[in-house]
């Protein structure tokens, strides 16, 4: 590696008017979405709205169609180019059931080309901070969905890019556990000073952890409404309880319920057996 460490003046990330389309349903349409770096921006939306969608175009597994702008670290890109590029976490994140904790956390570097003997000796000096030490020879089916959670949060915080992308990475858990997992991605995230995409369908999640909140019309999704969290770091359970936190969730609920409503009378205005 040699050259100064680019630090884009501009956004990190930004998509212009960025349209998808599988077939005939349009999944987005308009997308504009800006991320600078350092920040921890959270997508909400109802389901079905291309939250996922837009997810899988930042993460270069699909390219948008024509005529919108994708822009990364200051430059024009394709979709695919991104492959590689940021680090992701996708929302069926699967665990391979023959290999370990550790071999499970070094996945991606070692496909990289990491040798596996380097990656296990990095990724056993992070599993403490994973909560996952003493776990490196269990097996997936071992773990509680926690701690499935965080070998694969591991496996993307490992995979060292600027971007990280985490598609609902909490959706599966019971609301103790998955409370408990925000406030440790908010120390982990501190601590390693990454940009984070994070998508979610619930409010809560998107206001405790987000600097900006990116709120999905129904499909097809684009950008409703951006809030700015105006809350203090570190974030403590008790915001939640907030008058602040839940002025903010009020505009959020509204924004949404709005669109969950046509999404759902969209739905109810379709035969059921056609
Ligand atoms: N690969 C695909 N092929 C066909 N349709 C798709 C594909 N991916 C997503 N869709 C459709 O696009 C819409 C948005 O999906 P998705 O982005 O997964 O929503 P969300 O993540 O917000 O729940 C849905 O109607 C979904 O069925
Ligand atoms: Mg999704």
């Amino acid at each position: 590696m040699s050259g100064p460490i680019s630090t884009p003046a501009g956004p990190l990330l930004e998509m212009r008017n960025i349209h998808k389309t599988f077939g005939p349903v349009q999944a987005v349409a308009g997308l504009d979405v800006a991320i600078a770096p350092g920040e921890l921006v959270t997508v909400v939306g109802p389901s079905g709205c291309g939250k996922s969608t837009l997810f899988n175009m930042v993460a270069g597994l699909d390219e948008p169609d024509a005529g919108g702008v994708l822009r990364f670290e200051d430059r024009s890109v394709h979709a695919h180019e991104l492959l590689g590029r940021v680090s992701f976490m996708p929302q069926r994140d699967l665990l391979l059931p023959w290999r370990t904790v550790i071999d499970n956390a070094i996945l991606a570097i070692e496909i990289e080309g990491m040798p596996r003997a380097e990656a296990r000796a990095l990724a056993l000096r992070m599993l403490p901070e994973f909560g996952l030490a003493g776990f490196e020879n269990q097996y997936p089916h071992q773990l509680s969905g926690g701690m499935r959670q965080r070998v694969a949060l591991m496996r993307t915080f490992m995979f060292k890019r600027d971007l990280m992308l985490l598609d609902e990475p909490f959706g599966a858990l019971d609301a103790l556990t998955r409370t408990m997992m925000q406030r440790w991605l908010l120390d982990v995230w501190q601590q390693h000073k990454r940009t984070i995409l994070f998508i979610t369908h619930d409010v809560d999640e998107a206001l405790f952890l987000g600097d900006r909140v990116l709120a999905m019309t129904a499909r097809p999704g684009r950008i409703k409404l951006e809030l700015k969290v105006d809350l203090p770091r570190p974030r403590k359970p008790e915001l939640l309880t907030d008058p602040a936190f839940i002025r903010q969730k009020r505009i959020l609920l509204d924004a949404i319920e709005e669109e969950s409503m046509k999404s759902f009378q969209a739905t109810a205005a379709r035969p059921a057996h056609a």
